[in-house]
């Protein structure tokens, strides 16, 4: 079943992403950039208060502003039949029942949306909307509320918690991270066009046309083929594309009510509260361990945030289970309602969370034992099986990481005790952690096109969010077929190409590229076919055995002479072959547990006076199979890490005590890491595909990027100036 060609190098060379030109020069259209004939604005507007009710919306003044079409409110709106009624919201799923009611869960939720004829009329008018409200006590401090939510057993339990209770070395911390937002550069945005009463095209930002389809499908209960979604390219994603959120509900609505297409596009301050973000955690870890280094157990305690109409747990002690063989183990959760917006996967969700717990544990006890941390991890791995499920790995190079990254960044450097290298009000030091990830598959579609002058179009749903799945689909065709580069096209983003998951969880590659294998192969047969109608010795071959290249197909078995396209099109009368298949996961997710996995190594300077901290290098190594595509796969990882950066350092959504709303939410006051706050960051792979996971043996990469980057960083302050810290961002007030 798996496929595999020698001509397959383990890591592939690098070069540039398909849609590089089209997306740096501008030719390519985000959501918001297509053009439709009729186009109307829609600006949306926010509550002013975070908990209550609204009792009047006023909407006199707006109604004057030249321009205005229509306001939708919850009094005044179209028909949802997917929100019909109380029975109906719960149903859908979809959370936030926007213009369904007139409870208010959070400051900024949308209690109006405007529709003018130009996107100035639209702002205007929106800002001169108010409402009265009968307003009821919120809450947004998550560190306040947290302990007032009781924990609940998460997972299995292994062991006993009891067992190594006397152990002589224990360590007891909690964590504390704060609520970061994803803020792609590019805003969530869509154009919702009614073709007619049950046919709607979208242009949308997301991270999965197919789930947008089937969302808006159940909502407004016409079939799913009915609606178009396109998302061909997203200016970033980093999971807050995996949800259908109100505002692109509130577009459709405002189309449905003035029956003309609307564009909405949400402000950079809607960013912070419409469109999810990493909630806010609590985290207590206690780990024991012998004079060896042998870790006999942990308790693993994590509480995050969510909001008061849904429920959102961020799986933060899942990958406590993964990496290490923890023969005892407890892990409990529980989620904390505030009166926020509902927060969602954001780029490592869960895992990233835990790992920071786990990872600075680990490095403490490595200093109570005296031990190495490398050597302490390497000890614990659990590299034969999956502890949780008992099933073997497919693969797990994670070891290899590790000893790699100690290589590259020269761990030798690193001295065993903290505070040692000096240089004026300087401190250096090192610091490594790793980070494990599940490597999920679903099942996808792809299709082909060839034409008589030898191109093929590769096509698929999935979207691209700036990974470089299309690139990776791109290298496997032109891999698996053996058709020169120059004559293939990818197609992707769209509803009206074969069926594909959203892209996430590391998932996009291991998903599509079965599919793109499948449908390579079921073109080569197909010509195959075609070719045997010329020349007899074409019969009944196997996939493997045909070669395409620039002019036609041959047989890489046989001495035959080349069949050309132009023979099989004029012979057999074509005028394009059209091609499509599926391929998904199977028994072997029985049979194996899969994991992507990655080593993180940091060397940071410290300024003992200022607090000021300079990441001086970053040292990522993963194993993520076969690599496909060595530069989009390292922009991955290094994207990833400066994430990582942010998220140890700067990155804090901050909320207001006393009206609720959100502090800095734009570029200017929530700060993520910039080029200036990323080292050159020095990416590698193992390289090694897995051969059980899918045909091109390629595991994802997006989540292990930043899985234990903030972890290693904070380990390496800890090496540098003797300081432990375990609230994110380690800001230089916490330092000095
Ligand atoms: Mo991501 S959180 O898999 O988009």
């Amino acid at each position: 079943m798996a496929f595999f060609d020698e001509s397959f190098d383990s890591v592939a060379p690098a070069e540039g992403r398909v849609e590089g030109v089209a997306k740096v020069t501008g030719k390519g259209k985000y959501a918001a950039e297509y053009e439709v004939r009729g186009v109307c604005y829609a600006v949306l507007v926010d509550s002013s208060i975070a908990s209550g009710t609204i009792k009047n919306i006023n909407l006199q003044n707006a109604k004057q502003v030249a321009g205005v079409i229509d306001i939708v409110t919850h009094q005044h709106k179209p028909q949802v039949p997917g929100l019909a009624d109380e029975a109906k919201i719960k149903e859908s799923r979809f959370g936030l029942p926007v213009f369904h009611t007139d409870k208010i869960y959070f400051k900024g939720q949308p209690i109006a949306i405007v529709i003018a004829d130009t996107l100035e009329n639209a702002t205007y008018a929106a800002s001169l909307v108010t409402a009265d409200y009968d307003t009821t006590p919120f809450k947004v401090d998550f560190e306040k509320e947290h302990p007032l939510n009781p924990l609940a057993h998460a997972g299995k339990e292994r062991g006993s918690l009891d067992s190594w209770n006397n152990l002589p070395h224990i360590v007891e911390a909690s964590y504390n991270i704060k609520a970061e937002v994803h803020n792609p550069m590019e805003m969530h945005a869509t154009i919702a066009h009614w073709i007619s009463n049950d046919r709607l095209k979208l242009f949308d930002k997301n991270q999965g046309v197919n789930n947008v389809q089937r969302s808006f499908a159940r909502l407004f209960n016409i079939p799913e083929k009915n609606i178009e979604v396109f998302s061909e390219f997203v200016g970033g994603g980093f999971g807050s594309g995996l949800r259908v959120w109100p505002g692109a509900l509130a577009a459709v609505m405002a189309a449905k009510q003035v029956n003309r297409p609307v564009k909405l596009m949400l402000t950079r301050p809607q960013m912070f509260h419409s469109v999810g973000y990493r909630p806010a955690s609590w985290q207590k870890v206690k780990m024991g361990a012998d004079n060896e280094g042998n870790i006999a157990g942990v308790w693993h305690q994590a509480k995050n945030g969510t909001s008061v109409y849904e429920s959102f747990g961020e799986g933060i002690t899942r990958v406590t289970r993964l990496i290490y063989k923890f023969p005892n183990l407890k892990a409990e959760s529980a989620i904390v309602p505030l009166n926020l917006s509902t927060p969602t996967w954001m780029r490592g969700p869960g895992d990233c969370t835990g790992d920071f717990a786990i990872e600075s544990a680990i490095d403490e006890l490595s200093y109570q034992i005296g031990m190495d941390p490398v050597q302490l991890r390497l000890k614990n791995l659990a590299l034969d099986k999956n502890p949780d499920s008992g099933l073997p790995w497919s693969t797990n190079f994670i070891d290899e990481c590790i000893k790699k990254g100690a290589a590259m960044i020269d761990w030798t450097q690193r001295k065993n005790k903290p505070g040692q290298t000096r240089d004026g009000d300087w401190s250096t030091g090192y610091g490594m952690a790793v980070g494990m990830w599940n490597a999920g598959r679903g099942n996808a579609s792809a299709g082909i096109e060839m034409r008589k002058d030898g191109s093929i179009t590769v096509q698929t749903a999935m979207t691209d969010i700036g990974t470089g799945t299309g690139t990776g689909m791109y290298n496997i065709a032109h891999e698996v077929t053996g058709i020169p580069k120059s004559k293939i096209k990818i197609e992707l983003g769209n509803s009206t190409l074969p069926p594909a998951p959203s892209q996430g969880g590391s998932t996009g590659l291991s998903s599509v590229s079965g599919a793109v294998v499948a449908v390579c192969s079921a073109l080569k047969l197909k010509l195959a076919e075609y070719a045997a109608t010329i020349n007899e010795k074409y019969k009944g071959v196997t996939a493997a055995d045909v070669l395409l290249s620039e002019n036609g197909i041959s047989l890489k078995s046989a001495n035959t002479e080349l069949v050309s396209y132009s023979q099989i099109w004029s012979k057999n009368n074509l005028t394009v072959i059209d091609l499509e298949a599926s391929s998904g996961p199977g028994e072997e997710r029985k049979q194996y547990a899969f994991c992507s996995s990655a080593a993180h190594f940091c060397k940071v300077r410290v300024n003992t006076k200022t607090g000021k901290l300079k990441v001086e290098k970053l040292v990522c190594v993963a194993d993520g199979g076969k690599i496909v595509n060595e530069k989009a796969a390292a922009n991955q990882m290094s994207g990833a890490a400066v994430g990582g950066i942010g998220m140890a350092l700067m990155e804090e959504q901050v909320a207001d005590g006393h009206l609720g709303g959100l502090v800095g939410n734009d570029l200017a006051g929530y700060h993520f890491a910039v080029n200036a706050d990323a080292p050159i960051i020095d990416v590698a792979f193992i390289g090694k595909p897995d051969v059980n996971i899918n045909p091109t043996g390629a595991k994802g990469l997006g989540e292990v990027g930043i899985i234990g980057v903030a972890a290693a960083i904070s380990n390496a302050i800890y090496n540098a100036t003797g300081k432990r810290l375990r609230d994110l961002p380690i800001t230089p007030d916490k330092i000095l």
